[in-house]
């Protein structure tokens, strides 16, 4: 019910505000720093704390509820997606930029329901920026609506491609591939480092489509919400309806966009979620 959903809101309003602290005090400091299935995918011990905090205080608050985690999923507690009420939490999006002191981290949080995202926040305590949003009511930043750009044309947009943290090869060629494609065809390419932020860049307008193959539900899931509802359009790159377990996406600021930049890329098929 609408009632709860506030409530859920309310809660993670305030428990993301308070696991920000953590990150900031984190933010500045030399770090503990460990590698996981590649030596460019790294967590450190506040990674694993800001996730601590936020599952359990969510836990008290409501016990019924699920959790899919980056760190829990890295620690071996694998929880698929069903349809109870899921919290799907990123606790440091962008740990690399965490780990070199590179403005661009978030809290990525979202709730899903029935497996549709009802909620998604996305907090960058190092610069304050809380973008927000809740199913059928408009994207926010700090508060204020924001809207996606209205760009229909490659050839004037500022495109967002990862190469993420795998170092296979063969990946990598493919990825690289891509970015090669696209690069001829656009005003410019980014790569900011946390797929949640970058789904935030879509939502405020500043770039105009992100794709990105091998990212997990917790990078996207948030941001995709957001990303929608400030106008934006989502798909599996292939042009097919995203799928949250699929770990890949293309976001646009319109579908026109989308769809001059699916058949330019060169899809990888990662296993499910
Ligand atoms: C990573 C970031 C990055 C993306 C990677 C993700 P993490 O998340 O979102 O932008 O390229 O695919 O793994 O590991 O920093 O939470």
């Amino acid at each position: 019910a609408e009632k709860d959903i506030d409530i859920y809101y309310k809660t993670i309003l305030d428990l993301v505000s308070l696991a920000g602290k953590v990150v900031c005090e984190g933010f500045s400091i030399t770090k503990r720093v460990e590698t996981k299935e590649s030596t460019a995918d790294l967590v450190t011990e506040f990674d694993q704390r800001v996730e601590e905090i936020l599952i359990k205080k969510l836990q008290e608050k409501f016990p019924t509820h699920k959790f899919i985690g980056e760190e829990s999923t890295a620690s071996g507690i694998k929880t698929t997606l069903s349809d109870d009420p899921t919290w799907i939490i990123d606790p440091i999006d962008g740990t690399t930029n965490f780990v070199h002191g590179f403005p661009f981290v978030a809290i990525s949080v979202a709730l899903a329901i029935n497996k549709q995202v009802v909620l998604g926040v996305i907090y960058n305590p190092v610069v304050d920026y809380l973008y927000s949003a809740i199913r059928g009511k408009g994207a926010f930043k700090n508060g204020r609506p924001i809207k996606c750009s209205k760009q229909t044309e490659l050839s004037l947009s500022q495109i967002i491609g990862e190469y993420g943290p795998t170092r296979d090869t063969h990946i990598l060629d493919i990825k690289c591939k891509n970015l090669r494609v696209i690069i001829e065809k656009v005003h410019s390419i980014r790569a900011m480092g946390s797929a949640a932020l970058n789904l935030c860049l879509i939502a405020e307008g500043c770039c105009d489509a992100y794709f990105e193959y091998g990212v997990h539900i917790w990078d996207y899931a948030a941001g995709d919400l957001i990303a929608r509802e400030a106008g934006a359009y989502t798909c599996d790159p292939s042009g097919a309806p995203l799928n949250l377990v699929h770990r890949r996406i293309l976001c646009a600021a319109t579908k026109e966009l989308a769809k001059q930049i699916s058949p330019l890329l060169t899809h990888i098929d990662y296993p499910h979620d």
